[in-house]
């Protein structure tokens, strides 16, 4: 799949340096325009770069999508006043942030290292020492968030960290907002009354260590 993947990419870089196509406003092009105007990245850099915008780009809204409907299918009424009279952008809004919180789409950060030493729970960091970043488990951090293991798509505040935190913060959490924002309203309204075809404990979930996300997620009409 990966040797597919820049095939396809590869095509299209070609593609915007062939013409018409050149001028166009999308993501690809200005990745093109700046690896060719201004040398500001290589061939390498932009090849690279472009796969790694794809693929990061999909698998974690899927996830958040995948996560979020299962949390609201297992919630019910909370799912309700995504489409009753409570419904409209703000809650819808906040629904979003909520189900990130809930069940994060990207589990793990990438691994850091610790450039000086520090404490952190009684618990000794030392310089160079590799450290794991669980998101997952910050997102359900009692002494953070009130009734922490609770759904609640009106929370406020809600300061998770499903998009990471600092010079890495994610560059496409507005992107994913907005799919979200989207997806969650639509579906909802479409699936109309749906429950889950099977137990939440027995659906197939992806192998992976740093995302979290379905396999599948099968339904019925209730
Ligand atoms: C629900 C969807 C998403 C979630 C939960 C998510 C989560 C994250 C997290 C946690 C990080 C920080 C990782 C770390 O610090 O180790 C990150 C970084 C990043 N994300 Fe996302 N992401 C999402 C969607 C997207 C999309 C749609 C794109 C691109 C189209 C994207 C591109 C990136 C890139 C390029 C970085 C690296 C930023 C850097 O290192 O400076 N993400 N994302």
């Amino acid at each position: 799949m990966e040797a597919g993947l820049h095939a396809l990419l590869d095509s299209l870089i070609a593609d915007k340096r062939a013409g018409a196509e050149r001028s166009g406003v999308d993501l690809l092009g200005a990745l093109v325009r700046a690896s060719d105007d201004s040398g500001a990245m290589s061939e390498e850099e932009l090849r690279s770069t472009a796969y790694l915008l794809l693929l990061v780009g999909h698998d974690t809204t899927m996830n958040l999508i995948g996560n979020g409907m299962l949390a609201l299918l297992r919630h019910p009424g909370e799912a309700a006043r995504l489409t009753g009279p409570e419904a409209g952008a703000g809650l819808v809004a906040s629904a979003v942030e909520e189900l990130l919180r809930y069940d994060s789409p990207v589990r793990d950060a990438t691994f850091r290292c610790a450039a000086q030493p520090f404490t952190l729970h009684g618990r000794l960091i030392a310089e160079g020492d590799i450290v794991s970043l669980l998101i997952g488990s910050a997102n359900r951090d009692e002494a953070r968030f009130t009734d922490a293991d609770l759904l609640d798509v009106s929370r406020t505040p809600n300061d998770h960290l499903a998009f990471g935190f600092g010079p890495h913060f994610c560059i496409g959490a507005a992107l994913a907002r907005l799919e979200g924002s989207v997806a969650f309203p639509l579906l909802l309204e479409r699936l109309g009354p749906v429950t889950l075809a099977k137990p939440a404990d027995e659906l197939p979930w992806r192998p992976a260590r740093v995302m979290r996300g379905l396999a599948a997620l099968p339904v019925v009409r209730s």
